[in-house]
């Protein structure tokens, strides 16, 4: 775990990667502040931050504070988070995060559309600061002339990233939000050719790797996945098939690496199913422990291993799985609340 490794342009000093973790911080105008900064530079000694899932637009926010990367103001504040990490020596690329149909619109400022592929409504509710939770709303179907506006989206959230001194973007590909929802048999009825057939189901996917790629070059790029997840209100006919076909288009792109949230479903072991379709370098999450993520690495199962919660408690979390330090346990109560506690209050086990 303490060897260096190259994914891409990326060259990690350590094969700790911390996993992407939305904090619900963002300020005025969804825009990252000092204490994120200060939050992220806590926590640079990692070989790899990826950040909390951040909007590429108004509409891709769904929940509340998420911060976004489309505006002036937004690229300024990540570019003090960009240089907070550098100044310690660590590496941090945007995790871009459009939630199409998990989404409520009280939580978006500007009264945005929810988008995603079909107007089919995830059952569920999501949390709001006007009213609490409330059910997530029907989604407006986009047109097949709109999809690549989406992707011109993601494709200039790459750049202000890279211009934000940010090392690149991961797309979120995961957790039921937009991609998820292109890729997944029960969220995309479109007959267009973004829908219906696995090779039409991944092209929203592709395209959207594609123009990010080409904006900042594909050895900045990278992507999460999670095949077989039923979050937020997924359920794919086939998971195999679908992420079989996407794994084995994505390898030939070129990517800095696959960000895997390592599960066995009832219909497919994504592990498994990985390790037969993705040609490059692998990310490996979930549940890890410093002594499973030594394991995975030490047998290449895994290039790298990234570590989520305990991230939260344990800012220096390299130096403690390095000394053997006993990890902290984090507040769960004020995990998604506004301010310091909870967030940059976690001391180092060294404070010097
Ligand atoms: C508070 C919290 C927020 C999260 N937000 C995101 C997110 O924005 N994007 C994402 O891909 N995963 C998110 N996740 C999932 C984590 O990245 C990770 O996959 C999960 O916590 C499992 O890893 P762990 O067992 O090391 O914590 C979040 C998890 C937690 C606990």
């Amino acid at each position: 775990m303490f060897d260096p490794v190259t994914l891409g342009a990326l060259a990690l000093r350590n094969r700790i990667v911390m996993s992407p973790m939305t904090r619900s911080r963002a300020g005025a105008g969804d825009v990252p502040t000092q204490l994120h900064a200060e939050y992220y530079r806590q926590r640079a000694t990692a070989g790899l931050i990826v950040t909390e899932g951040i909007q590429p637009s108004p509409a891709g926010k769904g929940y509340c504070r998420t911060p976004g990367l489309y505006s002036a103001a937004q690229t300024e504040g990540w570019r003090r988070v960009a240089a907070a990490v550098h100044g310690e020596g660590g590496l941090v690329v945007a995790q871009l995060m459009h939630c199409g149909r998990v989404a409520s619109r009280v939580n978006k400022n500007d009264g945005s559309d929810v988008v995603a592929p079909s107007a089919i409504r995830a059952d569920g509710k999501i949390f709001t600061d006007v009213s609490g939770p409330v059910a997530m709303e029907m989604p407006r179907a986009l047109h097949t002339h709109e999809v690549r506006f989406v992707v011109e989206e993601y494709r200039q959230a790459a750049l202000n990233a890279r211009a934000a001194g940010m090392d690149g973007v991961e797309l979120h590909a995961s957790s039921g939000y937009l991609p998820m929802q292109f890729l997944s048999s029960n969220t995309n009825m479109r007959t267009d050719r973004y829908g219906g057939s696995v090779e039409n189901r991944i092209r929203f996917v592709m395209e959207t790797l594609q123009a990010m790629g080409e904006a900042i070059g594909f050895d900045r790029v990278g992507m999460r996945v999670c095949p077989g997840l039923d979050y937020n209100d997924i359920d794919d006919a086939n998971p195999a098939e679908t992420y079989g076909l996407l794994l084995q288009e994505a390898s030939a792109l070129g990517l800095a690496y696959l960000h895997l949230v390592r599960r066995s479903f009832p219909l497919v072991d994504n592990f498994t199913l990985t390790k037969a379709h993705w040609r490059g370098r692998l990310i490996l999450n979930n549940e890890l422990t410093p002594k499973s993520a030594a394991a995975a690495i030490a047998d290449s199962s895994a290039d790298a291993a990234s570590f989520g919660r305990h991230f939260i408690a344990n800012p220096d979390l390299v130096y403690r799985i390095r000394q053997e330090v006993a990890l902290s346990d984090y507040d769960r109560a004020r995990v998604y609340t506004q301010g310091p506690q909870g967030y940059t209050d976690y001391k180092p086990a060294n404070p010097a």
